[in-house]
């Protein structure tokens, strides 16, 4: 039966699991830094703007547009106590986080110019709620920027027959936990059916070249797969996906000794205008 909690719930996670998720997002959030500032800028931000970023998790990400505002403030939002207490070593006058659950926002109607969520709608059971609560806390003309990734674009060549069996078995179980692994997709309709207007789908292409940058070798490809989670969020109620995703991880990283090796995901990012 689906779980209406989502299928993200960090605080049910064991402790160590818990360390190498926080790892794994720090990392990606670094690696995908100017792509991430492509992305806010694209969507319209602009550094004077009242940001919420919700389902905030670490708060790299929310650090990084503070760093961007240079006339504006941001706000990090998560339901897991100890991300927000992750993410508060970061808090300065212009970032502040607080405790929240996105289906019921503790703020004002009308609070911000600026609602950015990455990663966060793959995991919610209730997509349709959040949305309008997003919706009810943009300013007239603010901005909803949703970042988010769909299972079927996520690929690699050569193929890895055990990386196959691991994310069908991803896509099962997160299915089961409430979550969706193909929102990407889904998320342009999701904004346009609750009342946003101008609403665009956009695909980011992240893959090992785009890491490698101008390192020679397979540097990229190991890059790229420090990226996916490979089953951790999923741990509390799937302890199985951990040994599958183990295994995945170890074939793929053998290819490594191959001249050439790629990876890659399509990142959708899906804007929409408060009219
Ligand atoms: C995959 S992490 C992404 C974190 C961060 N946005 C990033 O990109 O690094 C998803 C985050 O969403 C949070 N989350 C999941 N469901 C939520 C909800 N209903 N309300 C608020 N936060 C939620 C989780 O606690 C987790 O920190």
């Amino acid at each position: 039966m689906k779980q209406v909690n989502g299928s993200y719930q960090f605080d049910r996670l064991i402790s160590n699991i818990q360390t190498k998720e926080i790892q794994r997002l720090n990392y990606q959030s670094q690696m995908l830094q100017n792509l991430e500032q492509k992305i806010w800028q694209n969507a319209g931000l602009t550094p004077t703007m009242r940001v919420l970023d919700l389902g905030c998790g670490t708060g790299k990400i929310s650090l990084a547009i503070a760093q961007y505002l240079t006339h504006g403030s941001i706000i990090g939002v998560d339901r897991s106590p100890t991300m927000i207490s992750e993410a508060e070593a970061r808090t300065r006058d212009s970032l502040t986080f607080q405790l929240g659950n996105s289906d019921n926002l503790d703020f004002p109607d009308s609070s911000f110019d600026f609602v950015y969520a990455r990663l966060l709608f793959q995991h919610l059971s209730d997509p349709q709620t959040t949305l309008t609560e997003i919706k009810r806390v943009l300013k007239p003309g603010g901005i909803a920027c949703l970042v988010d990734v769909d299972d079927d674009w996520v690929m690699f060549h050569p193929a890895i027959a055990s990386m196959v069996t691991f994310q069908e078995a991803v896509v099962k179980a997160q299915l089961e936990q409430g979550g969706d692994p193909h929102v990407g997709r889904k998320l342009g309709s999701y904004l346009a059916d609750v009342g946003f207007g101008r609403v665009k789908t956009a695909i980011e292409i992240v893959s090992s070249d785009l890491l490698q940058n101008n390192v020679e070798g397979s540097v990229g490809f190991a890059a790229f797969l420090d990226l996916l989670s490979f089953g951790a969020a999923f741990h509390d109620r799937h302890p199985d996906l951990i040994t599958l995703g183990a295994k995945a991880k170890s074939d793929a990283r053998k290819l490594l000794d191959l001249p050439y090796v790629w990876g890659a995901f399509g990142l959708f990012v899906v804007t929409g205008l408060k009219l």
